[in-house]
């Protein structure tokens, strides 16, 4: 599929009434299918509002003006089924009482409306996807008999359960360790070539996003900075506010993927 998934046309988010300060201001952004799409800025840079409002996520009260389009969808789009979701904290999108199983299961039956049985198997084959060992024998444990990777992969793998044309990843490496954080993704970047698959990759991590997306669309204040391929965006950045995030990166430890990018 080629074209524009989603067209967001001067959106704005405000979370509470009167004056306040938009959360999402006046946003122009082309989200093209099949595309790796980097949502980078500072923390409280409106982010995951973006990532809320179009999964229709955000809480009663929140203001939304401007549009959303769908033109690669061809209807409104249904959340879990259009789009899957990986946040930055499994424990808060797994369930501790349900196993393994159970969790992953519970999309493809929901939303492809397969029986248990049937939506067991595609679990199994999906636990087998994300690189986990041993998925029989994991389709009966439970969230915390498993490491903070292996439970973003389980997350992962229940994200992608229905068959989902677009993932949106939400800080989905930031609580991992550099290594483990490399290895998610790389599993991402996997299976959204695998999939045909658009990706939503919304990070603080300039350096982390620049390795592997194909553009780069940078927030601040609310605000869409700039927009545009990995390589531009960092090898001439349009806005002092890009240029200090890519500054801050340089320095730290985290893989130095923009050194290939950058002369
Ligand atoms: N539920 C909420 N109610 C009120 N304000 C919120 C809520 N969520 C986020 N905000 C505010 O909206 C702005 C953008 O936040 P957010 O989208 O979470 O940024 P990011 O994900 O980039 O860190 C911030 O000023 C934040 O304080
Ligand atoms: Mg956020």
């Amino acid at each position: 599929m080629s074209g524009i998934f989603c067209s967001l046309r001067q959106l704005s988010v405000t979370y509470a009434r009167g004056n306040a300060v938009a959360a999402l201001d006046r946003v122009d952004l082309d989200i093209k299918a099949g595309e790796r799409l980097a949502i980078i800025g500072e923390s409280g840079s409106g982010k995951s509002t973006l990532a809320r409002a179009l999964a229709g996520l955000l809480p009663d009260g929140a203001k939304v003006d401007g549009e959303m389009l769908w033109p690669g969808l061809g209807h409104p789009p249904r959340p879990g089924r259009d789009f899957g979701f990986v946040f930055q904290d499994p424990g808060t999108s797994l369930n501790p009482v349900l196993t393994i199983g159970e969790q992953i299961a519970e999309g493809a039956r929901r939303h492809l409306g397969l029986g248990w049985k049937q939506a067991s198997i595609r679990a199994e084959e999906l636990l087998d996807r994300v690189r986990m060992p041993q998925p029989g024998k994991l389709m009966r444990a439970f969230p915390h008999q498993l490491s903070g990777g292996q439970r973003q992969r389980v997350a992962i793998a229940a994200a992608i359960a229905a068959r989902p044309q677009l993932l949106i990843a939400d800080e989905a490496t930031s609580a991992l360790d550099v290594v483990v954080q490399a290895e998610i993704v790389r599993l991402l970047d996997g299976l959204v070539r695998e999939d045909g698959m658009t990706l939503l990759f919304i990070t603080h991590d300039i350096a982390l996003a620049s390795g592997f997306v194909d553009r780069i669309a940078v927030f601040g204040n609310g605000r869409l900075v700039e927009a545009g391929p990995v390589r531009s965006v960092l090898s001439a950045p349009k806005s002092d506010y890009t240029s200090a995030l890519i500054a801050s990166h340089r320095d730290l430890a985290t893989p130095p993927l923009i050194a290939e990018v950058l002369p």
